[in-house]
């Protein structure tokens, strides 16, 4: 069971020098309502697409609360120095099957410049070196090809295409799975870093 990761604090993990993945906070609601009003952020994604800052809080309290509820984590992507949500990354765990669920969208000003790529890694690092996940797994809609090509470009697999598979807003859609598991990681995966061993040693003398 993954249930170990939850007894721990929400996990703040670095992506670059300049952007960090940390806990969502109530005032991140105006960022992330103000990128999701391009169009093209929200256009294949078949749950998230806030109408209203309301909205926009709910489904934010909603993500945050996945963590209190041991059902995933939430994480705003943001500017480290201004605290500024750019983006998000989530995990929706199943915890008995060591699987996880990835989703991502980011403001479409930082797009096509890696930052995604650096997020998900980091995300990565953290579910086969310290959470205990076996599987990460993400569906996309087959016409979006900026989310199949950068799970292609991290080493996904295409696993097919999976029919009726999601409900939204009235339609049952047919969705592409990839997948990226332990040991498909462990060979394109960097080495761990000193001070990864470093926590990771520290972690597990504390749980
Ligand atoms: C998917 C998304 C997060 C990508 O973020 P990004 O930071 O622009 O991605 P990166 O710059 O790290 O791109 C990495 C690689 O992914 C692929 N890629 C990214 N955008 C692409 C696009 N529009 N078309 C095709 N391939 C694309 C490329 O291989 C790219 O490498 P390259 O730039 O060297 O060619 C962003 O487009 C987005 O927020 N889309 C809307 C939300 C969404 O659809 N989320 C997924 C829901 S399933």
């Amino acid at each position: 069971m993954l249930d170990r990761i939850y007894q721990l604090p929400f996990p703040t993990l670095k992506v670059t020098d300049e952007y960090e993945l940390r806990e969502i906070r109530d005032e991140d609601a105006d960022a992330y309502f103000t990128y999701y009003q391009e169009p093209n952020v929200g256009q294949y994604i078949l749950a998230t697409d806030p109408r209203s800052l309301i909205e926009a809080r709910a489904e934010l309290q909603y993500c945050r609360n996945l963590f209190r509820v041991k059902r995933g984590l939430y994480w705003a992507l943001s500017h480290i120095k201004t605290g500024e949500m750019i983006g998000a990354v989530g995990l929706y765990t199943n915890n008995f099957h060591h699987r996880t669920e990835l989703c991502y969208d980011l403001n479409k000003d930082y797009w096509r410049q890696g930052i995604m790529s650096a997020a998900l890694k980091s995300t990565f690092a953290y579910c086969f070196r310290e959470a205990g996940i076996e599987r990460i797994e993400a569906v996309t809609k087959p016409q979006n090809e900026a989310s199949q090509g950068i799970l292609a470009s991290l080493g996904f697999d295409f696993e097919g295409i999976l029919k009726a598979y999601r409900y939204y807003e009235g339609g049952f859609h047919d969705v592409t799975m990839y997948a990226l598991t332990r040991p498909m990681y462990e060979l394109i995966a960097p080495p761990p870093q000193e001070n990864d061993l470093d926590q990771l040693l520290d972690d597990m003398s504390k749980s």
